[in-house]
């Protein structure tokens, strides 16, 4: 049976008003500062995921294929993590289950007990992706959380003492600083128990002209992503930008290991925005900031595993070792007794 539970109380966010007044208050914060910059999460609007799933499809993006060849590979290896107990898997963020859909058909296969607990804050995100998984994978038991991820995870763990296998996929992770991940880990950490699962997806420092290839890709569809974060503030907060007096610019800190994307004013221009009712002036080729995408190496991932309390299984690999999706086990300390 499939159904999507929702979470009472962690809904506020979920009308559509308060999302607006936080998009204009994160807008009217980042455009106010010396150095612009808008919060990647806006990147997301209807269109923004459409583009992102486009990206995905692109030969030049590699992260999405190397880590559909990672699940295709180890999907039966990854099931023995689970040692033959009934476990939730937890995924977070509803993405499109392309990759999912691998672990859930081979988890369906080995007839293993679990059950699919995607959480998403998007209602909307949710039912489709439950609907489309009672439609491909009928025989799954999923029940979609309507929720940020904490809250959705401690909600979880109050209900049931299954073990949880947490899925963090797509190299979401390098979206946050370092001190982000930080805070996210420790927090995910926290709502876990001990010796539960989290298979997080990191994409790898590699060649540099490979990651600005990535980012710029020849279609212009990443162009495209970025400059719809502009879009999104004329359709919904009122802007008044002239798109094509903007350029994305996507270049590589070497100090950092992050991927950075600006996005570049041609000339100097005042825009209004009619929701935040102020103008916001920008200089010839003064940058707005929108996304970092960090790169790891091993050590990184190792050392930021032990910090935030994890040990590190193993790391799984795509045969270019351009990606790696790594298994970390939940190390609590035991009560004493
Ligand atoms: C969602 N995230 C992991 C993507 C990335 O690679 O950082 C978003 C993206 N931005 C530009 N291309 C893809």
């Amino acid at each position: 049976m499939t159904a999507t539970y929702k979470v009472i109380n962690a809904t506020d966010y979920s009308d559509s008003f308060g999302e607006r007044d936080a998009f204009a208050l994160d807008v009217l914060v980042g455009l106010s500062e010396t150095r612009k910059s808008i919060p990647s999460k806006y990147l997301y609007d209807a269109r923004g995921s459409e583009l992102f799933r486009e990206i995905t499809k692109l030969t030049e993006y590699y992260p999405t294929n190397c880590e559909l060849e990672i699940l295709e590979n180890r999907s039966t290896a990854l099931a023995e993590y689970v040692s033959g107990r009934p476990f939730n898997l937890v995924e977070l963020g509803a993405g499109f289950g392309r990759k999912t859909r691998i672990l859930l058909g081979r988890f369906a296969e080995l007839d293993l007990d679990f059950r699919y607990v995607p959480i998403d804050i998007s209602e909307s995100a949710m039912d489709g992706l439950v609907a489309e998984l009672t439609d491909k994978l009928p025989n799954v038991e999923a029940g979609g959380l309507v929720s940020d991820y904490f809250n959705g995870l401690k909600w979880l763990n109050n209900r049931d003492d299954r073990l949880n296998f947490v899925l963090f996929l797509g190299s979401s992770i390098g979206n946050f600083s370092h001190n982000e991940s930080r805070v996210f880990l420790r927090n995910l950490w926290n709502c876990l128990n001990h010796g539960d699962i989290v298979l997080i997806g990191f994409d790898l420092k590699k060649d540099i002209e490979l990651l600005l290839h990535a980012y710029n890709d020849s279609r212009g569809v990443t162009q495209e992503f970025n400059l719809n974060l502009l879009r999104r503030i004329n359709r919904e907060l009122g802007g008044h930008f002239d798109i094509d007096k903007f350029r994305h610019f996507g270049t590589y800190d070497v100090f950092s290991g992050g991927m950075e994307s600006y996005l570049v004013s041609l000339e100097r221009q005042t825009v209004y925005i009619d929701m935040i009712g102020r103008s916001f002036t920008f200089a010839p080729w003064e940058p707005i900031h929108t996304e970092y995408s960090y790169k790891y190496l091993i050590p990184e991932i190792e050392h930021l595993a032990l910090e935030t309390g994890f040990s590190v299984a193993t790391h799984y690999f795509d045969s270019r070792r351009f990606f790696t999706d790594s298994v970390w086990r939940v190390e609590k300390p035991r009560p004493s007794t």
